[in-house]
């Protein structure tokens, strides 16, 4: 059995319930492009929502992190990861969530004890020593001297305030060499496997910290290091998770993977994210905004590399690789079987399209960067225009050969490009290259009407679980117990058209988070805001803290009409709907 199965198995035995992966694009999380860690679906749950699953979790989570997409190539970095997780809400604490991590690796995972040590938290102005874990362990045979008490890494919280705590980290001696009697967490001979959070206080925009009603645990194991580790590999791609994929591409290229490491672990990495990002149900495509953007990146600089390790790019290489990436993966995701189809066709239509002046645009660059030291910004941009090279992928091959790019100069070039409407993707990724379409916009303001509409047919208990806005639809996810009868589907469908024909202005407004909380205003997850918001009005309709962009006038969106209603998950109902042209 391998580690997802085992750790799953065993948390359903101490009580725990499966819960399956949240999408990669957060569904009810403005604030990111992907969810990151097993936490971050379970964010309001944390906070004190009630879970439909019950009070205690476990899952494997979906994770994407392209904060550091220049170490992809290394031996332990990849873009998508699965993270393994426990969770408690107000139910266990640190002695069973301890008890329990030792209980798996030293029982199931058969690791030797004397091979892991621990950090716990020394303490700091705020935040007692945690002197709880350090007895508990102490208590199940960890040596003192293999338990650390630090303060770096040993405090969690997600982003700048929340729901926090002290956490535990659970170290492995993956070396052959002797293990010392002392434990050093900066040796990097002891990898980090495990880390459980124990969140009891709430951290404010004062810094201040207090302790939450309700204590709850979160857990994380990364999958791909800790199979490493099982297996005895030093090189995360060496492992099960990697070995076939690394083989086919070595058969494809017709070369070996000692030598050309890198571009062979580049291609496996990216192409397996963009296989995930694009079976995933939020349905994105390669395009230069956002998630789509980063899908596009990956994609292109897949090709890049399959390039350079002579493989014929006109061949389906990509195909086959994704075909064997998907078969390892759809007993374990129903998207992967449902969406397939759409992924292979999704990767061959941007390698074509990027196909069709990639070598054209390799040969602008070789004679633009002829006797030169930097690549000005209007060169980048032309070989982002013409050539459709992302920025990134110019300063990678730049680098190749000891250049420099004007990165700021392409920016501002870039700028004055587009007519970037005002709050395009604001802060959500650097440099985001994103727009918002007349269409789309008028989604956003339809989307406030519907949320007030439901909560005027359904009741004051609807609240928004998440959103997503295309140029053809949009959908709305709300928290709701029933299915939406016609009448009630009919009533809410009349209640948005009247609001639409007595063309009501909206407003925004700048205020404090505090003040807009105060005045009403609805929100999905009030931590994730910056201190001051933007709030906008539909008259005295509706009220919400949001970043636009939004009409000026209901009279100008048209006919909303539902075209869906349907379960999306446990108590969340999912409602489909577009704007017709009058
Ligand atoms: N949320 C914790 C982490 O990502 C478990 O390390």
């Amino acid at each position: 059995m391998n580690l997802k199965d085992l750790y799953i198995n065993f948390f359903i035995e101490k009580g725990h319930k499966q819960i399956p992966s949240a999408p990669v694009v957060p569904e009810n999380d403005p604030s990111v492009l992907f969810n990151t860690a097993g936490m971050q679906p379970l964010i309001p749950y944390l906070m004190g929502q009630t879970h439909p699953y019950g009070t205690r979790l476990c899952d494997y989570q979906k994770c994407i992190r392209t904060n550091d997409l220049d170490s992809i190539g290394d031996t332990t970095h990849h873009t998508f990861f699965e993270m393994l997780g426990n969770w408690s809400l107000g139910d266990y604490f640190k002695k069973e969530s301890i008890t329990w991590s030792f209980e798996f690796l030293t029982q199931v995972l058969q690791i030797p004890k004397e091979r892991l040590a621990v950090t716990v938290f020394k303490g700091d102005e705020t935040v007692p020593f945690d002197e709880e874990s350090y007895t508990l362990w102490k208590s199940l045979g960890i040596q003192e001297d293999r338990i650390a008490k630090t303060v770096k890494d040993n405090f969690w919280i997600a982003g700048e305030t929340g729901p926090c705590g002290p956490d535990t980290e659970i170290f492995y001696f993956r070396s052959e060499e002797e293990i010392p009697a002392v434990f050093d967490p900066e040796d990097d001979r002891w990898v980090e496997i495990w880390n459980n959070v124990f969140m009891q206080y709430y951290k404010d925009s004062e810094g201040k910290i207090t302790e939450l009603p309700k204590k709850n645990v979160d857990t994380g194991m990364g999958v791909e290091r800790t199979t490493a580790i099982l297996e005895g590999v030093n090189d995360n791609y060496a492992s099960s998770i990697w070995k076939d994929v690394i083989d086919l591409i070595s058969q494809i290229s017709h070369l070996p993977y000692e030598g050309n490491e890198k571009s062979m672990r580049i291609i496996a990495d990216h192409l397996r994210t963009a296989v995930f990002i694009s079976a995933d149900p939020s349905g994105i495509k390669p395009c230069n905004t956002d998630q789509g953007y980063i899908l596009r990146r990956l994609i292109r600089r897949a090709i890049r590399h399959a390039k350079r390790l002579n493989i014929d790019i006109n061949s389906n290489w990509e195909e086959q690789i994704a075909t064997l990436i998907l078969k390892k993966y759809q007993p374990y995701y129903q998207e992967l079987i449902d969406n397939s189809t759409t992924v292979v066709e999704v990767l061959k239509a941007e390698k074509e399209k990027f196909n069709r002046t990639l070598e054209k645009g390799l040969k602008e660059f070789e004679k633009v960067t002829k006797n030169q030291k930097t690549i000005d910004g209007t060169t980048a941009f032309r070989l982002y225009d013409t050539f459709g090279f992302p920025i990134e992928l110019t300063i990678e091959l730049a680098s190749e050969i000891g250049l420099t790019v004007d990165e700021e100069g392409f920016r501002e070039r870039f700028k004055k490009h587009q007519e970037l409407s005002r709050t395009a993707s604001q802060g959500k990724f650097k440099g985001g290259l994103a727009g918002n379409s007349e269409i789309e916009t008028k989604y956003h303001t339809a989307t406030h009407l519907l949320n007030a509409a439901l909560k005027n047919v359904v009741g004051p208990t609807v609240h928004q679980k998440g959103s997503n806005i295309t140029s053809e639809r949009m959908r709305f996810d709300f928290s709701c117990d029933h299915k939406l009868s016609e009448e009630e589907k009919q009533q809410v469908e009349k209640l948005v058209n009247d609001w639409i024909q007595e063309g009501i202005d909206v407003t925004v407004q700048e205020m404090k988070k505090e003040e807009a909380i105060a005045s009403g205003a609805e929100c999905m997850f009030i931590e994730k805001y910056p201190d001051i918001v933007t709030v906008y009005s539909i008259g005295d309709i509706s009220k919400e803290l949001c970043g636009g962009p939004h009409v000026k006038n209901t009279s100008v969106l048209g006919k909303f009409k539902i075209i869906k209603e349907e379960a999306s998950s446990a108590g969340v109902r999912r409602i489909k709907a577009i704007l017709e042209e009058m």
